[in-house]
């Protein structure tokens, strides 16, 4: 079957497409259609149909007599670590976990938050969820108490699973403090926290904390069984950085999301069962929560869990390695990972001392990827660099280049073409659909497919502002982009406050709202300057209160840590610059665009609405020292 045949056919009749994709999946009742857009913009897939995403990710395999194929390798160089788990011995773990969870009171529907470094249990706590129709709510590791405590206060989990302590590879994060913390923050409170001991910190427990292994091995605790739940019904909420300070927790359903994410591991990332992918990146991202955790699984296939960095741990041939040693066909991972990988390793050296066969195709995705890095890439290993483009929100790539299906010629700097489901439109101010090679809004006409998100958690209007009210009948990605004459997109990057930090998504408002709590700071303003190696790195400028007397090196030095301790350390500004103004509209808005592409040396014109161009022109030194 074509790319071209397969896409027109899922934008011109959805239900004939997706009602054929939704055959691979188990269901409790089959649905009685594919898209119910009864209720649009609030559209549902699959109604009347109930399943259950574990049963489909486990126990369907063991069911299949795949019981003894291994669904999870977990591989930890900073703890010397590596366990293999089979699909039977996944669904009992999970099952009892779930079991566990029941004897809290979860209960379908009941949210569980989950704050975890890159260990096994972390994805048994998300299966276990959804053993029991609970709502999981992964969170990165490497957000501090703030960011931990806005989504308590949002999702109201009945139950938090953390550990002791992450680790980095200079050192352990100790999580506990960070959870009491956020706990002493937040006004939600969960009736119990699971506390996963690691021998690298021990964590003091609290009356309600429970320790994860005792729960494990509880005779009291009967494992769950799978429950029936609606396709419509939220599998997870995910949060993701907006242009505001506030975190928008994206709704993931069950059915939309089985079905997509199956279609999209045979036809985008070829991998079936029994093959291995290994997905460089978190469970607390979304590319770690379909890539580490639901597509392999769905689809049979091996996935590698991996509690490392792509350099350091040990060197920059740990990826090589991990390739070598499970066989692994399709590596997933992000540019920035390659680039760090290409500044330790520039000749690919360590490539050259592994065998690297069963590898395929390495996918890229969760940022731009830049020509050089691709070039890079495609020389030394040999193998196809498949860039694909999306988003949290959409859970599943827009744009790919779709390897199992019709792998066509790559162009570098493209993720090549829409995915069959997404009507990707490039839209000029006004609405109207650009012409080739003319950059615009990047935006897809709806319904969205599958797998997308349903709403932001509790906010259905701030999903609709956010996402559906600039041009009527069209989700907004924020993106920018182009399509060319054969049809490839080309994304250019956001155009709103949105950070992207070596694939990890910030927003200004939110380390911006880390400056602004401290007393001697008037106003602040974070842009996301170009990298060599991250992409992009904040930078904060901040003016001081006319009262503050003090040290402005003492004023950079207190802010840069209190971003750390409040956002996360990924967050970390790369430079702090006490100024004394910044340049705004008439109306008062930061022109933050603006500052951003004098940062970078893009030479636009200052906008004609500024209210005073001289700390525009005062503040170029600062933002580009010559
Ligand atoms: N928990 C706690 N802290 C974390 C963390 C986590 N899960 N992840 C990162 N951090 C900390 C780091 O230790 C570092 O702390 P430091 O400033 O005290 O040294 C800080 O956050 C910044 O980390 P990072 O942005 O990762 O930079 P780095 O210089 O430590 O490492 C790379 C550079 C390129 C190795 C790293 O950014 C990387 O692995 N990038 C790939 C990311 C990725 O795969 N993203 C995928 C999204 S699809
Ligand atoms: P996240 O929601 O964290 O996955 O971040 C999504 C954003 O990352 C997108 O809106 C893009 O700005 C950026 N992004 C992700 N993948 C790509 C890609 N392949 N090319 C360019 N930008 C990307």
């Amino acid at each position: 079957m074509s790319y071209a045949q397969e896409y027109q056919h899922s934008l011109a009749d959805p239900d004939s497409f997706w009602g054929t994709a939704a055959r691979a999946i188990s269901w409790i009742h089959k649905p009685s259609a594919a898209l119910d857009s009864s209720n649009a913009p609030f559209n549902r897939w699959f109604p009347g149909g109930t399943l259950n995403t574990c049963f489909n990710a486990l126990d369907r395999h063991v069911a299949l007599g795949r019981g003894d194929l291994t669904a999870l390798i977990y591989d930890s160089p900073v703890t010397g670590t590596k366990r293999e788990y089979t699909y039977e011995r996944l669904t009992e773990l999970t099952a009892k976990f779930a079991g566990a969870l029941r004897a809290m009171g979860v209960d379908r529907g009941d949210r569980v938050l989950i704050y975890l470094p890159m260990i096994p249990e972390a994805v048994i706590a998300m299966l276990a969820c959804a053993r029991i129709g609970a709502v999981h709510s992964v969170v990165f590791g490497g957000f501090a108490s703030t960011e931990l405590a806005a989504r308590i206060d949002d999702a109201k989990p009945k139950v938090i699973v953390s550990a002791s302590c992450g680790i980095e590879p200079t050192r352990v994060i100790e999580y506990k403090p960070l959870l009491d913390r956020a706990l002493e923050l937040s006004q939600h409170q969960p009736d119990n926290c699971v506390i996963v001991q690691r021998p690298q910190a021990t964590a003091t427990f609290k009356d309600t904390d429970l320790d994860w292994t005792k729960l494990m091995k509880s005779q009291l605790i009967p494992p769950a069984e799978c429950v029936s739940v609606e396709a419509a019904d939220p599998l997870y909420i995910l949060y993701t950085s907006g242009t505001t300070g506030r975190p928008k927790g994206i709704v993931r359903d069950n059915g939309g999301h089985a079905v997509a994410l199956r279609w999209s591991m045979t036809n985008i990332f070829d991998v079936g069962p029994g093959e291995v992918i290994f997905t460089g990146s978190d469970v607390g991202w979304v590319v770690g929560h379909s890539y580490i955790v639901y597509a392999p699984l769905l689809a049979g296939a091996t996935t590698v869990l991996y509690e490392g960095k792509p350099v350091g741990t040990p060197d920059a041939g740990a990826f090589w390695r991990l390739v070598e040693d499970y066989r692994v066909k399709a590596l997933f991972t992000s540019p920035t990972a390659i680039r760090a990988i290409k500044r330790d390793d520039p000749d690919g050296e360590l490539i050259g001392s592994h065998d690297l066969s069963s590898l395929k195709t390495l996918f890229l995705a969760g940022e731009r990827l830049d020509p050089a890095t691709y070039d890079w890439a495609t020389e030394r290993l040999g193998v196809a660099v498949a860039d694909n483009w999306w988003q949290t929100e959409t859970g599943w790539p827009i744009a790919a280049n779709l390897r199992g299906l019709d792998p066509m010629p790559i162009k570098a700097g493209s993720p090549t073409v829409p995915v069959p489901g997404f009507d990707v439109q490039v839209l000029a101010e006004d609405g109207s659909r650009t012409a080739a090679g003319e950059e615009g809004a990047i935006c897809i006409k709806l319904p969205l497919p599958p797998g997308a998100l349903q709403t932001v958690w509790g906010d259905d209007q701030r999903f609709v502002e956010s996402y559906l009210s600039r041009f009527e009948g069209y989700y907004l990605t924020g993106d920018g982009g182009y399509v060319d004459p054969d049809g490839y997109l080309f994304v250019l990057g956001r155009t709103d406050d949105v950070l992207n930090v070596a694939g990890h998504r910030l927003s200004s408002g939110q380390i911006e709202a880390a400056l602004a709590s401290h007393p001697a700071v008037a106003e602040c303003a974070v842009i996301g300057v170009e990298d060599p190696l991250k992409g992009q790195v904040p930078r904060a400028l901040v003016v001081a209160k006319s009262t503050f007397t003090g040290s402005v090196e003492q004023l950079s030095a207190e802010l840069t840590a209190l971003v750390r301790a409040e956002v996360g350390a990924i967050a970390t500004p790369s430079r702090v610059d006490v100024v004394t103004g910044l340049p705004k509209t008439r109306s008062g808005k930061i022109l933050r665009k603006t500052m951003r592409q004098v940062a970078d040396g893009v030479d636009a014109p200052v906008p004609s609405t500024i209210e005073d161009a001289g700390v525009l022109d005062r503040l170029r030194e600062v933002l580009r020292p010559t």
